[in-house]
C-alpha cells in the first residue's frame, strides 16, 4: 500500500471516529486544512521535475478527492443520526388517548336563569340587575311594608352593619321586589313630562337572602321579579303571560296553572301561582312557584307614577324552585354544596 492510500485510510478512520459535527471539522483540518497533510504533500512537490509533478499531482488529487468524498459521506451520516435521534426523542404514540379539555359548565341555577331571561326577552321584557345590599326603603317601605308592619317577618333577612341616609341598617335584599321600584322610578323619570310613556316590562333575576335553612330553603337563594305596568294591564295579562312562560320553561303544554289567594303588602289582590304537571313523576300535585299580584296603588305612587292612570302586575318566582322542578332535584342544598359529582351531571 503506498503512502497516499494509507493517508486516505487514516482520514477515513479519523472521520469515522468523529462522533459529532465539531469533531469531524477538526479531523478535516488535519487532512484538508491549510497546514493539513494534503497541503504538505503539495508543497513537497516543489523539487520534482515537470513530468514527476504531473503524475504525482494527479495521484495526490485522487487521494484528496477520496478524502473529501469520505468527509461528505461522514457529514451526511452524522446529520442523519442527529435527525433520527431527534425523531426518536419526539416520537408520538398515536395510540395514546387524547388529552381532553376539562369541560366547564353552567351551574343548573344559572342555566335556569338564562332560560328564564331568554323566554321573557322573547316576550318583550327587559332584563335588569340591581343591588343585593339594599336600603330599608327599597326592600320594605317603598313596597308598602313600613317599619313595624307585621308582614316584615315574612321576609326576615340579614343586616349589614352600615346605615343609610335615614339612619336605618342596610339589608341583604330578602326578595327581588326592590327592583320593581328602582326600575320603574328610572323609567318614570325618563319619560316624565311626556304625553306617552311606554309600558314598563321588565324582569330582574338575582340573589336574595333570608333567615331560612332546610331542604327547600337556603339563606341565599334566587328569585326573578317580573313587572308589567301600563295604562291597561290586568290580571288577565298576568295569567296569559305566566302560562306562556311556564309552558316554554318546562317545554310542555300539559301543565295547569292556578292562582291561590294570598297576601303581600305590595300587591292587591295577591296570589300564589301554583302549577300542576299532567304527566311525569310530579303529575297531579299543585306546586307553588311564584308570588304575584296587582301592584298596590301606594307602590305605583312610590314609583313616581299616578296610580289613577297606571296599573299593572308583578310576580316574584323562585329560580331555584323552577330549576329543581325542571331537573328533578329534591334537595335545594345540592345546588349550593359545590359537589362536582352533582354539578357535572348538568354539563
Ligand atoms: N316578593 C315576594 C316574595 O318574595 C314575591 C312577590 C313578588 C309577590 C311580586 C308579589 C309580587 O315572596
Amino acid at each position: 500500500m503506498n503512502e497516499l492510500d494509507t493517508l486516505v485510510d487514516n482520514a477515513k478512520a479519523a472521520f469515522a471516529q468523529a462522533s459529532a459535527p465539531a469533531d469531524l471539522e477538526n479531523a478535516k483540518a488535519q487532512f484538508l486544512g491549510k497546514s493539513g497533510r494534503i497541503t504538505e504533500l503539495m508543497k513537497g512537490m516543489a523539487q520534482l521535475s515537470v513530468e514527476e509533478k504531473k503524475s504525482r499531482g494527479a495521484a495526490i488529487n485522487v487521494a484528496k478527492q477520496a478524502i473529501e468524498a469520505a468527509l461528505n459521506a461522514r457529514r451526511q451520516q452524522l446529520a442523519d443520526e442527529e435527525l433520527n435521534a431527534q425523531l426518536r426523542a419526539e416520537a408520538l404514540d398515536v395510540t395514546l388517548p387524547g388529552r381532553r379539555r376539562v369541560g366547564g359548565g353552567l351551574h343548573p341555577v344559572a342555566r335556569a336563569q338564562e332560560r328564564i331571561e331568554a323566554i321573557f326577552s322573547s316576550m318583550g321584557f327587559d332584563v335588569a340587575d340591581g343591588p343585593e345590599i339594599e336600603t330599608d326603603w327599597y326592600s320594605f317601605t317603598s313596597l308598602n311594608n313600613p317599619p313595624n308592619h307585621p308582614a316584615r317577618s315574612m321576609q326576615d333577612t340579614f343586616y349589614v352593619d352600615m346605615k343609610d341616609e335615614e339612619g336605618l341598617l342596610l339589608n341583604l335584599r330578602p326578595h327581588t321586589s326592590p327592583m320593581q321600584v328602582r326600575y320603574a322610578q328610572a323609567h318614570a323619570k325618563k319619560y316624565a313630562g311626556q304625553a306617552h310613556m311606554p309600558d314598563i316590562r321588565v324582569i330582574a333575576p338575582g340573589r336574595t337572602y333570608r333567615v331560612d335553612s332546610d331542604a327547600t330553603h337556603s339563606p341565599m337563594f334566587h328569585q326573578v321579579e317580573g313587572l308589567w305596568i301600563g295604562e291597561n294591564v290586568s290580571f288577565k295579562d298576568l295569567k296569559v303571560m305566566y302560562l306562556d312562560f311556564i309552558r316554554a320553561f318546562f317545554e310542555t303544554d300539559a301543565l295547569k296553572l292556578r292562582f291561590r289567594p294570598s297576601y303581600f303588602p305590595f300587591t292587591e289582590p295577591s296570589a300564589e301561582i301554583d302549577i300542576m304537571f299532567e304527566h311525569g313523576p310530579l303529575a297531579g300535585r299543585w306546586l307553588e312557584v311564584s308570588g304575584s299580584g296587582q301592584v298596590h296603588p301606594q307602590v305605583v305612587r312610590n314609583m313616581g307614577l299616578d296610580p289613577e292612570r297606571y296599573i299593572g302586575f308583578a310576580f316574584g318566582s323562585g329560580i331555584d324552585r323552577l330549576a329543581m322542578l325542571r331537573y328533578g332535584v329534591n334537595d335545594l342544598r345540592l345546588f349550593f354544596d359545590g359537589d362536582l359529582r352533582f354539578l357535572s351531571q348538568f354539563q
